[in-house]
């Protein structure tokens, strides 16, 4: 619905409608200097949890986790939706909405775009039981790959018989006219001889879907080594494959840690998948667009590109780092042994190599400088020109200082290429970095907010519920706390009342009881907090499992903290207009590095 109107507009209407303002006028706020607190409309509590934040006008509920914008506070107060909460801010700072009407078109359009949905949808279903209600040959070749009945079912897979008028036959007879079928493009007319036939046979079908689960066409496989290896519906109004990444709508409730791993092929993302990695998503066979890139950026904070290993894979490879390498997205690369792809190699070696190629997987600097090496060969004189030069260009590109050091140093080591031969070729004859030259941590671009490559703040609200879950679970099996607490401190806990409830869980279930009703009556402040850790529900299946990734997503959050602490600091100083310009700079450098390193351990925490 959001498509309606206009980012512009929306902008517009978040600026003239001032988020104190609007929610002061359903709850009493409390301001203290530019601090606005309030008890929370969401949940019940007694102490304000409820933060309102001007600068960035949002808000948040460190209670409930409740978060969002003016739109998202009037929808969820007013129980509208997007388009209405809309209207009602834009009336209520007297923007005039009347051209950005829903005009008729538009809910035709809606409404036959719905219709192509529910057309697919009955022909994926359609499909799925030719697959799955009778012996066929192509439910042998999926088995023969491995693919169990609960995978199959759940990415709705099926067969398309070897006949021409099957499909078309069943939805004539089930009332849809011929045009629908064309334009869904399950059926394809033949101009010349003016004959309607069935577009995919004796194919295994795969369903693609939209993010929000809408099957939006299909890719059909040949059993056999035929060619065209994959048929795809033809682009409609509602499946534009440059835009559609295949697996999102699974993938996106699995982005725990904010990790993408980019696969080339609808079976790479089945089978990962079958093998527990639910976060893959594939490229349609197109290369990696920007429509693609879009889509990434509004889930990921890290992407893992793991393609074919073959020359085509690599190619891929190119251009979708190309693309990727400018974003704020942090990029690595995999790249498997033996050409294999994610698919083969899981199925050949098993999860644990896999596992353990993924904690390998490299830097884009490293790829590159991999691809160069793999390009010239070193043992002759003339490669290792070549392969110099082209590491030159690469680290040329990389706009922080510290991290050029490193990868120089690296290159010495690994390649043995004199550390200062490299400084000379990348900075002229003296070898040393012109100071004008550092520009990634200038004032203006800190302030820009050019050169920030910190991961945002992704997914609060799971984290949130990491923070409890783990509380639930130590407060439910006292057993485990001595085993927790060697891997956790109650500082890695970001809310307050969490963090006080650990310290004291920690600190006395050696001589107390931590009965949650004890400790409720020992630290009064904490019996609103801990009736919310009771009231979650705990999910623990593979309990060794989820602990350690509930942890991990702790230390995740703890360490992003502290680097939007530090570049917090940038800023003040950079607004600080006393101070010496080249003081400034020099500690930006030195704040720069420290969230660096922060940047090198979030990297380091694995799930
Ligand atoms: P398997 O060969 O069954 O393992 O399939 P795959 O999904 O691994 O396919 P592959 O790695 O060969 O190709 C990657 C993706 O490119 C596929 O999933 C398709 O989306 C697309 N693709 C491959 N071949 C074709 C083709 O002939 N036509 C079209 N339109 N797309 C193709
Ligand atoms: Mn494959």
């Amino acid at each position: 619905m959001g498509n309606f109107f206009p980012d512009e507009l929306i902008d517009e209407i978040k600026a003239r409608n001032d988020i104190v303002d609007i929610i002061s006028n359903y709850i009493q706020v409390k301001s203290k200097g530019s601090s606005h607190k309030a008890l929370c409309p969401f949940h019940n509590e007694k102490t304000p949890s409820f933060v309102i934040n001007r600068d960035k006008q949002i808000f948040k509920c460190f209670g409930c986790g409740e978060s969002g914008d003016v739109i998202g506070f009037v929808m969820r107060m007013e129980n509208l939706d997007f388009v209405e909460a809309i209207k009602l801010l834009a009336q209520n700072s007297n923007i005039s909405l009347e051209q950005y009407d829903t005009s008729d078109t538009m809910k035709r359009e809606m409404v036959e775009k719905h219709a192509l949905f529910e057309l697919n949808k009955k022909a994926a279903v359609y499909f799925y039981n030719n697959l799955t209600k009778q012996a066929n040959p192509a439910l042998d070749y999926l088995k023969r790959r491995g693919l169990t009945a609960k995978t199959i079912k759940s990415f709705g897979l099926g067969y398309a018989p070897n006949n021409w008028h099957d499909l078309m036959h069943h939805f004539l007879n089930a009332g849809y006219s011929i045009d629908d079928l064309i334009k869904c493009g399950l059926v394809t007319k033949d101009n010349e001889k003016k004959k309607q036939y069935d577009r995919f046979r004796n194919r295994i079908m795969f369903p693609i879907f939209d993010v929000r689960g809408n099957v939006i066409g299909f890719g059909g496989r040949v059993l056999n080594d035929a060619l065209p290896k994959y048929l795809n519906s033809p682009e409609t109004s509602i499946f534009n494959k440059s835009n559609t990444l295949y697996g999102l709508n699974f993938a996106r409730r699995h982005i725990n840690d904010g990790r993408l791993i980019l696969v080339e092929g609808y079976m790479d993302v089945i089978v990962l998948h079958q093998y527990g990695y639910h976060n893959c998503v594939a490229a349609l066979g197109t290369s990696f667009t920007k429509g693609h890139l879009q889509l990434l950026q509004k889930y990921a904070s890290e992407v893992i590109i793991c393609f074919d290993g073959d020359a085509a894979g690599e190619k891929a490879t190119q251009r979708a780092t190309e693309l990727l390498q400018d974003t704020r997205i942090n990029v690595k690369v995999l790249v498997l042994e033996d050409n294999m792809d994610p698919d083969d190699f899981i199925k050949q070696k098993g999860k644990f190599a896999f596992e353990e190629q993924l904690k390998a997987a490299i830097s884009l600097i490293e790829y590159k400088i991999q691809t160069a090496k793999n390009k010239w060969p070193l043992n002759t004189s003339e490669g290792k020109i070549q392969f110099i030069k082209a590491v030159v260009s690469i680290i040329k590109e990389i706009k922080s200082p510290v991290e050029r050091e490193v990868y120089v140093q690296k290159i010495e080591k690994d390649f043995g290429v004199s550390k200062n031969v490299l400084l000379m070729e990348i900075y002229g004859k003296d070898g040393k970095q012109p100071v004008e030259k550092n520009q990634k941590y200038t004032s203006k671009n800190i302030r820009d907010n050019k050169y920030i490559e910190a991961v945002p703040l992704v997914e609060q609200k799971g984290h949130i519920i990491a923070e409890r879950q783990l509380i639930k679970f130590l407060l439910t099996n006292p057993d485990m706390i001595a085993k927790i607490e060697e891997k956790i401190e109650p500082e890695d806990f970001l809310i307050g009342s969490y963090r006080a409830l650990v310290e004291y869980i920690f600190s006395n279930y050696r001589i107390a009881s931590i009965e949650p009703d004890h400790i409720s009556v020992e630290l009064p402040q904490l019996k609103e907090s801990i009736k919310d850790i009771l009231d979650t529900d705990i999910e623990f299946i593979d309990i060794a499992k989820t602990l350690e990734k509930y942890i991990i997503n702790l230390k995740r959050y703890k360490l992003l903290y502290e680097q939007k602490e530090l570049q917090q600091q940038q800023m003040s100083l950079i607004q600080n207009k006393k101070l010496n310009k080249e003081e400034v700079e020099k500690e930006l450098l030195t704040i720069g590095l420290k969230i660096m390193k922060i940047n090198t351990e979030i990297q380091k925490l694995q799930p």
